[in-house]
């Protein structure tokens, strides 16, 4: 396509019937869209055409511009704390099943002197979102202007917030995508996260790329692709980007839900919390830390000596939030008992995100309301021992009649054998 005037539906015909998008098609289309002149609908049909034809890196690399440049960007260039420059360092995961390290991530790399304005989505398809799980802490509001993000990294190194104002389009984009089963992109995905993370102006980008059947992209080949992608726009606009590649098959650590997943997160500062939650943790601080150029400080120490969670607290009281008021608990659960004793096999990281999305913890609607109780705790961990009558699963909803969809959710994506599964590496591989 070229020319000046455009119309959706040719925009759209064009990458239904496999053609690619010029640069003017992409500035118009997404401008619209942002602009409201684009409707849902036509926005929903090309999403859904890019799902299944895709994009070359040259229209990706147009797209997150176009996208990147909707909203505002921040300016972190002159940020200073204690008369010193301050390195700011983000991170950001392409989503998983009970994948929570931001919230002890942060105030970690804060507490070692690095600076994390960290722009934040909601739950996308089976996968949760950062906002909707702090929001379950009374009062904490992720709504922050850019002003007050500038002044929390200053005063407390850290600020969690919702990314409305930078990258606009993706949050319309974003909303779209969750409820039109069109999250599942490499372009989608790439633009996504890319335009977000270049409008916060950081020093430097870390990137959770997760593989299997929890992620938003299950095979390894194609998240390679998506780590190459993200790391190469990175570079292109002058962040150095670095992608871990870790493992999504089983979910991260032993809580999948808004509340819950908080509380773990607080074990996890608290100096507790499941191994592979921790190892992940402390290994994205490191690679983060590396970026900042904050050499000699072991972010494990932060953990021991009580100031990462030190950090949280004042996050948490900066944006608003109580945590004298206890997390919100699910009125009623249901459990899951072993029928035999063994060694816990696999657990399948995306039915466990669809039980708890059916339990109340997700959106199947714009805007719908979430249970922030709801979600799935893990009792037996793959390669544990099991004996017969113990729990294995806790399923908390606010709404009972979830319980019969939830469970049929979670049929068959557990087992008790009599050997323990093969262990795989949470830590794939790095790309940089
Ligand atoms: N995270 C994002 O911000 N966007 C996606 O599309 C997926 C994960």
């Amino acid at each position: 396509m070229s020319g000046f005037a455009f119309d959706a539906p040719t925009v759209i015909r064009t990458k239904r019937d496999g053609g690619r998008l010029s640069d003017a098609a992409i500035d118009w289309i997404i401008g619209s869209y942002t602009d409201g002149k684009v409707a849902d609908a036509q926005m929903a049909a090309l999403l859904m055409a890019i799902v299944w034809r895709g994009m070359d890196r040259g229209e990706i690399a147009r797209w997150t511009e176009a996208m990147l440049t909707s909203g505002e960007l921040l300016d972190l260039t002159d940020l200073r704390s204690g008369g010193k420059p301050l390195a700011t360092v983000d991170k950001h995961s392409t989503g998983g099943v009970g994948d929570k390290t931001t919230l002890a991530l942060v105030p970690i790399v804060a507490a070692c002197g690095g600076a994390v304005p960290k722009a934040s989505g909601r739950g996308l398809g089976h996968t949760g979102g950062t906002l909707d799980k702090l929001e379950s802490i009374a009062g904490f509001t992720t709504d922050l202007p850019n002003q007050r993000v500038r002044e929390q990294l200053c005063d407390i190194g850290a600020a969690i917030f919702g990314a409305g104002q930078l990258a606009t389009a993706d949050k319309k984009l974003y909303a779209l995508r969750d409820i039109t089963a069109t999250v599942e992109s490499l372009p989608l995905i790439a633009s996504s996260v890319m335009s977000k993370k270049l409008a916060e102006g950081v020093d430097g980008l870390v990137l959770d790329v997760k593989v299997g059947a929890g992620a938003l992209m299950e095979s390894e080949a194609q998240c390679r692709e998506l780590a190459h992608t993200m790391v190469e726009l990175g570079a292109a606009h002058g962040v150095p980007t670095h992608a871990l590649l870790t493992d999504m098959n089983c979910p991260l650590g032993a809580t999948v839900g808004n509340a819950l997943e908080v509380a773990e997160s607080m074990e996890v500062l608290a100096g507790g919390g499941p191994p592979d939650l921790v190892e992940l943790t402390l290994r994205l601080a490191e690679e983060m830390l590396a970026l900042a150029g904050i050499d000699g400080l072991d972010p494990a120490q932060t953990l021991r000596d009580g100031t990462a969670m030190d950090r949280f607290r004042q996050l948490v009281a900066a944006q608003g939030g109580d945590l004298s008021v206890p997390l919100p608990v699910a009125a009623h659960s249901e459990r899951v008992i072993s029928y035999r004793s063994g060694t816990m096999g696999t657990i399948d990281a995306m039915a466990v995100g669809l039980t708890a999305w059916r339990l109340g913890a997700g959106r199947s609607r714009p805007g719908e309301q979430i249970q922030a109780g709801a979600g799935v705790r893990i009792h037996r961990r793959p390669g544990e021992p099991v004996a017969a009558g113990e729990p294995l699963f806790t399923l908390y909803t606010d709404t009972p009649e979830r319980f019969g969809a939830a469970m049929a959710e979670l049929e068959g994506a557990w087992s008790v054998e009599d050997t323990p599964p093969q262990a795989r590496p949470l830590i794939i591989d790095r790309i940089a």
